[in-house]
């Protein structure tokens, strides 16, 4: 039997949809569950656990607890819950998006560093000037395989897009404003290689971005003139335009340090469980080069 969580109820209806679809065999044996998980799940899990499996867990409590890409927060909460659990017995997990991990207001995060040996050493190398969200985001870039797999037309062709946003974050700092992502694509990557590739990029910036003032007296929101915000990236541009080799040696550099800053986090997670004193460990159980997030969390009760 399997029960399987999830926080946002339209994953849910389109899991059991899929499962009606391409897995009738298995409709009785899956459960779906809308809820958020938090370190205050523990009686939402067991009561779970209660109600659909009762036999199972009256006859052997070693329940295993698996997560697929288990985002942000998530796998340290489970981390967390499953050390608490009598029921859990295995745990599997595959973290990532760490940069999304949640912020207290002094920028301190919650979960990162999670053990004490790395609250220890952050604490005496100064961790608090360099364990922040750019750190994170390292953490999660691509590997340094895949990376060195990419053709040389490929990373100039990154290196230009990411030239395109760095200018609009470099024009919102000036102004400023705060940019959001809209829904819509700045465009495929194809578009980075057309001759009129800062026409094509300026003309749909209005739909791609939003550039907002800060601080809006009445909580409603102040766009930043379109028409302006164009004429300024057109001049940033020819400003910059020579640069976008800067940010490929940037990112060459930055991918070769990702794994340290990946290495990091997993370690620190794997010491907050044995800190616990249960037995946890790392492997790589996934291809880099179909998921850079490939390293899943194995922990154990004896
Ligand atoms: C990165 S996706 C991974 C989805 C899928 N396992 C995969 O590998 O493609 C993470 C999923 O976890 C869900 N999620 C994140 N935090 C959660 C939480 N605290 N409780 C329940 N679900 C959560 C998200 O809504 C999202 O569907």
């Amino acid at each position: 039997m399997l029960s399987s969580i999830e926080a946002k109820s339209e994953y849910v209806i389109s899991a059991s949809k899929y499962q009606k679809e391409n897995c009738p065999s298995s409709l009785g044996s899956v459960r779906f569950i809308n809820h958020f998980i938090t370190e205050n799940s523990l009686n939402v899990i067991e009561k779970l656990l209660k109600e659909y499996f009762a036999d199972e867990i009256k006859q052997k409590p070693r329940v295993c607890v698996v997560g697929l890409h288990a985002c942000a927060d998530l796998s340290v909460t489970m981390l967390d819950i499953f050390s608490k659990m009598s029921y859990f017995g295995v745990l599997a997990i595959m973290p990532c998006c760490y940069h999304r991990l949640k912020q207290k207001t002094n920028g301190e995060f919650f979960n990162f560093p999670v053990s004490n040996v790395l609250k220890m050493l952050g604490t005496l190398y100064n961790g608090e000037e360099f364990l922040k969200v750019p750190f994170l985001r390292l953490a999660c870039q691509q590997t340094i395989e895949k990376f060195k797999s990419l053709p040389l037309a490929e990373r100039q062709k990154q290196s230009k897009s990411w030239m395109l946003r760095a200018i609009l974050q470099f024009i919102a700092k000036e102004e400023n404003c705060t940019v959001q992502r809209l829904k819509r694509k700045s465009g495929k990557h194809t578009d980075y290689e057309a001759a009129n590739l800062i026409e094509k990029y300026v003309s749909n910036i209005g739909d791609t971005h939003k550039v907002i003032y800060k601080g809006n007296v009445d909580d409603r929101e102040r766009p930043m003139d379109e028409s302006l915000l164009k004429k300024k990236f057109l001049e940033k541009w020819s400003e910059y335009e020579e640069q976008c080799d800067v940010l490929e040696f940037l990112s060459t550099f930055q991918t070769h340090i990702q794994t340290i800053c990946e290495n990091l986090v997993l370690l620190d997670r794997v010491q907050f469980l044995q800190e616990k004193g249960l037995q946890c460990f790392c492997y790589k159980i996934a291809d880099n080069y179909i998921s850079p997030r490939c390293h899943a969390l194995i922990a154990f009760k004896m």
